[in-house]
């Protein structure tokens, strides 16, 4: 079996690199690679252009902070934090002063004196991070760190960790499989599936133009709903017809007479940018089979044609249960894929009749 199978990455100086997938993907093979933990049976890691592939771990100057801490527990806070500085044989003197600078970082100058076991989760969390920031390492290697918090924590520990990236400029490479920590934190984000590098780009990128099916259903709550379609043209506009729903792609013009006849593809459209409109005429029609209430937003899920789809807007929606409904989305937030691969196609408007074809990416 093969874990993280022809990986390319490339992570530059001071990015925060999140390598974000589902359980199993191959998200702690690929960063325990980086670290030197796991070698590749094949290819190689480079930092600043130096093959360490053969290097071991700690001579890489890579700092690693796990979901379990793994703190000394006879060793004090402040002890626990100083411990790679005392291995570098650092005078006391320095080592307490460079523990005194990075616990102010993470605010735990009141607890240096403690026990790991009198610490909350998040203390100690912060605890380990400190211990990688003592180090002032190439590069900070994160795999899902803030897992063992509550929510509230994780939430507050998510800003703290993006703050100090801020004010530092370190280059990290995260791993999580929660797409919060992933769209919040990154400034790129590099998608995994079954050991491959699904796509990589901005949060924004990978959000508003997902590469695949895959990433599509990834990312969003409610994740993006998909619709089985056929391409075909009315007079001069491209559209994508299925059970209950004949949507305008936004394309018109003579380019694409006969030009994509029949094309089976998955059509895809955010929760969000789904309208309640009325039902004679439009893109989509449907029929409520729930309201869901998130506080300040509602989703409505329903049924058209034999699929699902969610609906998400500002509390209220103004939809019952049973309620038949017609739903629109603007031409530019409609997504197409190919319905074979699941590859994203793209379609513009079109100069001349050669370029309509839709391509893959
Ligand atoms: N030491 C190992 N020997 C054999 N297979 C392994 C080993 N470690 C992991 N695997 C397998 O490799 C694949 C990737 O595992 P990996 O731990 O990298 O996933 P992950 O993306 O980090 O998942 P999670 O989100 O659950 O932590 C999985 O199918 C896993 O079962
Ligand atoms: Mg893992």
């Amino acid at each position: 079996m093969t874990a993280v199978d022809e990986v390319w990455l490339d992570v530059a100086d001071g990015e925060f690199l999140v390598l974000l997938g589902p359980s199993g993907c191959g998200k702690s093979t690929l960063l325990r690679m980086i670290a030197g933990l796991l070698e590749p049976s094949a290819g190689r890691v480079l930092l600043d252009d130096a093959d360490i592939t053969h290097t071991p771990p700690q001579r890489r100057d890579l700092a690693m902070v796990f979901q379990s801490y793994a703190l000394y527990p006879h060793l004090s806070v402040g002890r626990n934090i100083g411990f790679p500085l005392r291995a570098r044989g650092l005078s006391k003197a320095a080592i307490r002063a460079e523990v005194a600078k990075v616990a102010a970082m993470v605010d735990l100058t009141e607890l240096l004196d403690r026990k790991p076991r009198e610490l909350s989760g998040g203390q100690r969390q912060r605890v380990a991070l400190a211990r990688a920031l003592v180090r002032d390492p190439g590069a900070f290697l994160m795999d899902e760190p803030l897992s063992n918090l509550d929510a509230k924590l994780r939430a507050t520990t998510r800003a703290e960790i993006t703050a100090l990236h801020r004010r530092l400029g370190a280059t990290v490479v995260y791993v999580t499989h929660d797409q919060v920590e992933a769209m919040t934190m990154a400034t790129r984000i590099a998608l995994l599936n079954e050991g491959r590098v699904e796509q990589t780009g901005t949060p924004a990128e990978v959000y508003d133009e997902p590469a695949s099916v895959f990433v599509a259903r990834f990312l969003g709550s409610p994740p993006m709903n998909l619709l089985d379609a056929t391409l075909h043209t009315a007079g001069n506009a491209l559209m994508a017809r299925g059970p209950e729903l004949d949507v305008a792609l936004g394309i018109e013009g003579p380019g694409i007479e006969g030009g994509l006849p029949d094309r089976a593809v998955t059509l895809g459209v955010r929760p969000e940018h789904l309208k309640v409109v009325p039902p004679e005429g439009a893109g989509f029609r449907a029929q409520v089979t729930a309201v869901e209430n998130l506080g300040g937003d509602e989703v409505a899920h329903c049924r058209t044609g034999s699929a699902q789809v969610s609906v998400r807007g500002p509390r209220p929606l103004g939809l019952s249960t049973g309620d038949r409904v017609g739903l629109s989305a603007r031409p530019e937030h409609l997504h197409l894929f190919d319905a074979g691969s699941g590859r994203r196609l793209v379609w513009q408007p079109a100069a001349s009749p050669a370029d309509v074809e839709p391509t893959t990416v």
